[in-house]
């Protein structure tokens, strides 16, 4: 084998170049962002999620929500979801920087939560959408609101708390 070095040198490169370029720059890139006001001395986004939201990411979690949700608004060049009214402007990754896991999503059979929050009339309306017409009902003991169990009581929490409808650096919302 003449060309062993060179043959190991081309799976190395191979291997470390794209992983250069897609993690490492990435991380870069993104790694350090974290809350910023969108104009000095404003106040800082993304908020902080409160205790029980992050219970209820959790519970968003097992039970699969993220497998029809989406949790991303595209630019209005690129698709019609502020048009939809997913949002009332596109995600940044700021919005990403404090939530963990990050729960994107790669499907949309319902409609996209990044900005649920914001666009949900009171929490009633939330627990409504939560049973999807019985889908969750375990969630509940009976009808009524006040039947919510402690993971859809969290649930509901963390449903409220998604928005993104604050301005950041890189996503202005239009005076
Ligand atoms: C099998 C796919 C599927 C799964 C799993 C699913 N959803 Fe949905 N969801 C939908 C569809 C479809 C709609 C739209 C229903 C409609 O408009 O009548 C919807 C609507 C909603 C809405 C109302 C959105 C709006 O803009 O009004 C919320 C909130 C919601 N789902 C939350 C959840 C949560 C929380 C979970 C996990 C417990 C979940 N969904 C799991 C398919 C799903």
């Amino acid at each position: 084998m003449k060309n062993l070095n060179t043959l190991l040198a081309g799976i190395f490169l191979a291997v470390a170049l794209p992983f250069g370029a897609l993690v490492i720059s990435s991380q870069i890139q993104l790694g350090t962002l974290g809350r910023a006001p969108a104009e000095e001395g404003g106040p800082l986004f993304p908020s902080r999620e409160p205790g029980l939201a992050i219970q209820g990411r959790a519970v968003y979690v097992s039970l699969g929500c993220v497998s029809c949700h989406t949790q991303q608004v595209r630019p209005a060049g690129q698709g019609s979801d502020i048009a939809r009214g997913y949002g009332v402007r596109p995600s940044v990754a700021r919005d990403y920087s404090k939530q963990s896991p990050v729960l994107l999503g790669d499907r949309r059979i319902g409609p996209d939560l990044a900005n649920y929050g914001a666009r949900a009339k009171g929490l009633d309306a939330v627990h409504a959408a939560i049973r999807h017409d019985g889908q969750f009902a375990f969630l509940y003991a009976g009808a009524k609101q006040e039947a919510a169990s402690e993971r859809a009581v969290a649930l509901a929490a963390y449903l409220q708390s998604l928005r993104q409808d604050y301005s950041s650096p890189e996503a202005k919302l239009k005076q």
